[in-house]
């Protein structure tokens, strides 16, 4: 697989540790091909969904933080309060450099997560609900550290959305009356080499 052709070669990491070290080869480079190769826009399209439903002063988690993208876009929206995950180290490290978020942590969606019940007000998530990444089950963790009445706020292609389990998984929460749905936006292009792929910004508040 040639690593030039990045999302291919992404998608086709055979678990979380092949994944991770490929993370950390791209961490240095992520930023400036996401933003001349891909014009990747989901974490300022998502943003702007965040800044409708969180208050300026929330705890927010950011889910599969990356190099610090979305945590980005929330401080210049005036959010202070925010906190890394992600699976990669070496996108963590380009993370902290940005200094945006006060806490940042190696953590594993889809596995326990570190923190106790109801710890945020909001959780964002973008770009991480994919083919070979975090699996549906992410989302009862997400659920569980996100106060009542918080927010979750995800983007995801269509098709992963369909092919992944994210569907049924969404719609058993609701019926569990563990959240509910607020909006959901479909956008055509997140980006150019994706150009195919209808994505969708999802957001529930938590029950
Ligand atoms: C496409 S990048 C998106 C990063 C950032 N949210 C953005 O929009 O630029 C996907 C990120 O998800 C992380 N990731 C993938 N699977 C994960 C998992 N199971 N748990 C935590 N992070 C994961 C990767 O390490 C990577 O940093």
């Amino acid at each position: 697989m040639d690593e030039k052709d990045r999302l291919k070669w992404i998608y086709s990491s055979k678990d979380n540790r092949e994944l991770c070290e490929r993370y950390n080869r791209w961490a240095k480079d992520y930023d400036s091909e996401l933003e001349e190769d891909y014009g990747w826009l989901a974490p300022q399209i998502v943003t702007g969904c965040v800044t409708k439903y969180v208050p300026k002063e929330a705890r927010i988690l950011e889910a599969g933080a990356g190099t610090g993208l979305v945590g980005q876009c929330l401080y210049h929206g005036g959010y202070r309060n925010l906190v890394a995950i992600d699976l990669s180290e070496g996108m963590l490290e380009k993370a902290r450099d940005k200094k945006v978020y006060g806490e940042l942590y190696q953590m594993v969606l889809g596995e326990s997560l570190a923190f106790p019940d109801d710890s945020f007000e909001a959780v964002v998530c973008v770009g991480v609900f994919s083919f070979g990444h975090a699996p549906a089950s992410s989302l009862d963790e997400l659920v569980r550290i996100t106060k009542p009445k918080g927010h979750i706020i995800f983007s995801q292609r269509s098709d992963a959305h369909a092919a992944l389990g994210f569907k049924e998984r969404q719609a058993e929460l609701e019926s569990a009356g563990r959240w509910k749905l607020v909006e959901s936006d479909s956008h055509r292009a997140f980006s150019k080499q994706e150009s195919d792929a209808s994505r969708q910004v999802w957001v529930y508040q938590v029950m």
